[in-house]
């Protein structure tokens, strides 16, 4: 019995890494599999480190050990220890061969790591989760992932009960055994850490194509799902084909197994894995049909399919030294993700859709307690650093770096990274030490981002001087104090920027001499810069960091007027929409004052000038009209009001609405409307989205008309995206007919859990005070249930970490559903608890009232004597 308050043992720490001791050349791994008990006998061939000479200790938790036989002797309990989650063995040497046999049940198993069953018991199927240390559920291993070995992998089942067996490798061999039994044995060719092991067993469905790779591998590429489903698996196949497409011609990397397979599950901590040869994905990542799949779905099919398949060389054939380098493989792997979307797609809508994203979700992280550099220095619980730190902020300092390589220089230094690292575990020091070598240029200065946490601020200004036609910009930069970090160091900032003229054309840019070009990146590297431009003929307006060159929050004194000029004239795409984005919060902070301001006049007449404006895509419409969010606003706020801000929001939208004016909005959303196929083309979905915002809009002028709109264009809908947004304008609207929708939509879809799980959400996004009573309302579905991780975040997630004004209620309430909630889900699923409870980040800024019934809440589940080492860590910390 743990006691309270107890600390969850020690850190782990960086600066204390050792190499293994012991490391294993091969594994043999034989798996009796059943759903209560699955007997495990593993055979490692040992090497032991001559340096050392430390006893041979192995990883193993909630292992039943049934024989331990070393050199081919059984041993008996004097020559063990089993203590402590790590069995101890005596008199192992170099080349010894260790044989453990342990029993596990998958059936029991609710926290969805090591070995488990997806979905029932009668019709489930058995799969391995073992990201980041799950194989130490499975069998005893030196669980870490500088330990690459061979794996033979046999499975043994019931015919009838799992008639399909998998695991990672080449398929070696398949037959019948007595009893109705049979077995499959798998070889991986690759060595590789634990990690990426995995098995599935069960009756699977599949759909198959054939591959050849650039260098003339011929590949079967397999999807499994249950059989209902199969027939939604299409999309993601091409998907994974345009993906190895991609990465053998932009990075030159082939795929390197004879199959690969990748198994969809509704029972998934993650959205997907990248298990070497056999990836698992969550289904919400992988299935996707227009009737219950909305176009953003679509796009995150498109991209976890390509983040998990670049997994292969950018994770797989080299790998992280320790979890400390997580980033080495999750931030670069997003960034190969983000270009290959970009190219999918359009690279503007890809850039503001990553950038919302990390400002949304990565910004408040790094300005909170729960703060961490993209490489932590320490550790409890690594499950907790899988979070937008490591691989959103980790992603960005790799565009950041290539960046400054260039597109043919990054390349070079991709290369070599592989060539020298290839089956190999790598650290963050080896990945800059290739890309600067093969370059040869220095990059550790690059270091100082994975060490410092914290979202540098950078401030610019701009000096004109008429006389000598000079534009001096000053740039400076500060990062607050983190957890920790009381003391920051400057770092390499490089910002992309140009000048414009008043009239909103570019400028030449002429600084030390160098050739005239429009557009150009400064490195500020000190705590203040200056940079002179010659040959300025009056004031310019500056556009600064292009393309968002550095996750840094920006502060430029601009004027709406300059804003406006921006927003109409940068042919920059990401930075025309976040021209937008500060002049609407320059719009929302003058919403105090009395009158309409300069700030809001100015966004309002910029944006429906681009409406009226025939040549502008209609996805960058429909996002140019859409203002920061409730969290971002507050991100900026000293003393956070959720309440306050979503209505100050809605005021803001009003207005822009008003100004944009009922017969214009209808009228285009009436033109959109006319359009009614469910074509995927980037046309279509630019369409659709428009229409959404096009209705949003109207429905805050002209409610009764756009709630009669929006009903009937959710009975005429014939896909999902319109379907959803016609819903969410009715739920979030209050409108008389949202019962109606609501209950068609329960029904519609009562056998799809992924369609489902958006009824739940939609519900639970309801702004304000009647969110509280949809969620207790939600719980007592026959449907709701804590023990699967999308229908949780479904409810729950989208009620505490994406509905502020919902949450943040002043009597506490929503505060305490959630602890009392995540006490239970603790006891269930740890890894799922502890991610939903980082919504309580930011409390410390919310006003007194919510502040202090926050505290209460995280308190009195602070003290509860049965949390996991996951929970307490995450709690423990938000408290701090
Ligand atoms: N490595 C997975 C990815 O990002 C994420 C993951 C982590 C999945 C841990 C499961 C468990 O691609
Ligand atoms: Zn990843």
């Amino acid at each position: 019995m743990t006691l309270v308050n107890e600390p969850a043992a020690t850190p782990i720490r960086l600066r204390e890494y050792r190499r293994p001791a012991w490391t294993v050349d091969t594994v043999e791994l034989d798996v009796d599999l059943g759903i209560d008990t699955t007997d495990v006998t593993s055979r490692l061939v040992l090497r032991r480190d001559p340096a050392q000479m430390l006893p041979l200790r192995l990883d193993g938790e909630g292992l039943e050990l049934l024989a331990v036989v070393l050199d081919g002797r059984a041993l008996d309990a004097k020559s063990y220890r089993h203590e402590n989650n790590v069995l101890e063995v005596d008199g192992a040497h170099d080349g010894s061969v260790l044989e453990t046999r342990v029993r596990i049940r998958p059936a029991a198993n609710t926290a969805l790591e090591g070995l488990y069953l997806s979905g029932s018991r009668e019709t489930g199927f058995l799969l391995t989760q073992c990201e980041a240390e799950g194989f130490r559920h499975i069998t005893f291993f030196p669980d870490r992932p500088d330990v690459l070995a061979r794996y033979t992998v046999t499975l043994r089942a019931d015919r009838a009960r799992f008639p399909v067996l998998l695991a990672g490798g080449n398929p070696d061999g398949a037959g019948e055994l007595v009893d109705g039994r049979h077995w499959a044995r798998f070889v991986d060719p690759h060595p590789k850490p634990c990690y990426l092991f995995a098995l599935v067993a069960g009756r699977l469905e599949s759909i198959r194509r054939d591959y050849v790779t650039a260098d003339g591998r011929a590949v079967e590429l397999v999807m499994w799902s249950e059989a209902h489903v199969i027939d939604r698996c299409h999309y993601a196949l091409d998907a994974l084909e345009r993906s190895m497409r991609w990465d053998e011609r932009t990075y030159g990397r082939n795929y390197d197994l004879d199959v690969f397979h990748v198994v969809a599950t509704h029972d998934f901590n993650m959205g997907a894995m990248e298990n070497k040869g056999l990836n698992i994905f969550n289904a919400k990542y992988l299935l996707a049909d227009p009737d219950s799949s909305t176009d953003e779905e679509y796009r995150a099919v498109e991209a976890v399919v390509a983040h998990e398949y670049f997994h292969n060389w950018s994770g797989n054939r080299v790998t992280c030294r320790d979890w400390f380098q997580l980033s080495l493989k999750e931030g670069l792997t997003v960034f190969r993700e983000q270009q290959f979307s970009a190219e999918m797609n359009s690279l503007s809508l890809k850039r503001i859709e990553d950038v919302s994203l990390l400002r949304r979700t990565q910004f408040p992280e790094d300005a909170g307690p729960l703060a961490h550099p993209v490489r932590p220095a320490e550790y409890r619980e690594i499950n907790n650093f899988y979070t937008a730190t490591v691989y959103e902020k980790g992603s960005e300092l790799v565009r950041m770096i290539a960046g400054h390589l260039g597109e043919d220089g990054f390349r070079r230094g991709m290369d070599l990274y592989f060539e020298r690292h290839d089956g190999r575990a790598a650290t963050i020091e080896d990945f800059l030490a290739a890309l600067g070598e093969a370059n040869a240029i220095d990059l550790k200065s690059y270091l100082a981002w994975y060490a410092q946490s914290g979202t540098p601020r950078l401030h610019a200004k701009g000096e004109y001087d008429a006389a000598q036609r000079e534009y001096t910009l000053t740039l400076s930069q500060q990062t607050r104090a983190t957890p920790g970090q009381p003391e920051k160091v400057p770092l390499p900032i490089p910002v992309k920027l140009s000048l414009f003229d008043r009239g909103g054309k570019v400028l030449p840019l002429h600084v030390d001499g160098e050739a005239a070009e429009t557009e150009k990146v400064l490195v500020l590297d000190k705590t203040s810069q200056r940079f002179v431009f010659r040959e300025v003929d009056a004031p310019p307006v500056p556009s600064l960091l292009r393309g968002f060159s550095a996750p840094v929050v920006l502060e430029y004194d601009y004027t709406p007027e300059e804003l406006a000029l921006l927003l109409t004239h940068d042919a920059d795409g990401f930075n025309r929409w976040e021209a937008g984005q500060q002049l609407a919060i320059l719009a929302f902070d003058a919403l105090q004052g009395t009158g309409e301001s300069a700030a809001c006049k100015a966004w309002c007449n910029a944006l429906t000038a681009l409406f009226e404006n025939d040549a502008i895509d209609d996805a960058l419409l429909a996002d140019l009209l859409t203002p920061p969010g409730e969290i971002e606003f507050a991100d900026r706020q000293g003393e956070v009001d959720p309440v306050k801000i979503h209505a100050q929001r809605q005021e803001l939208q009003r207005r822009l609405a008003g100004r944009l004016g009922a017969p214009l909005l209808l009228d285009r959303y009436r033109a959109l409307a006319a359009d009614t196929d469910q074509k995927l083309d980037a046309a279509s979905q630019a369409k659709r989205r428009l229409k959404r915002r096009v209705l949003e809009l109207l429905a805050l002028l002209e409610a009764d008309q756009a709630h009669a709109l929006a009903a009937r264009q959710y009975g005429a809908a014939s896909g999902m995206t319109d379907r959803l947004a016609a819903l969410g304008v009715l739920v979030r609207g209050r409108a008389s007919q949202a019962a109606a929708a609501l209950a068609d939509f329960r029904q519609r879809y009562a056998d799809n859990p992924l369609a489902l799980d958006k009824w739940f959400s939609v519900q639970a996004q309801v702004p304000g005070e009647p969110a509280l009573a949809a969620v207790m309302a939600l719980e007592s579905d026959p449907a709701f249930t804590l023990k699967n991780p999308n229908r949780t975040r479904a409810l729950f997630g989208a009620f505490a970490s994406t509905n502020p004004s919902g949450f943040h209620r002043t009597d506490g309430a929503g505060y305490r559903l959630l602890a009392e909630r995540l006490g239970q889900l603790d006891a269930l699923n740890p890894q799922i608890a502890a991610r939903l409870a980082t919504a309580f980040n930011g409390w410390q800024r919310l006003e007194p009232v919510r502040r202090e019934a926050a505290r209460l809440a995280l308190n009195g589940l602070s003290q509860r004597e049965d949390l996991s080492a996951n929970l307490s860590e995450i709690i423990g910390n938000v408290l701090q």
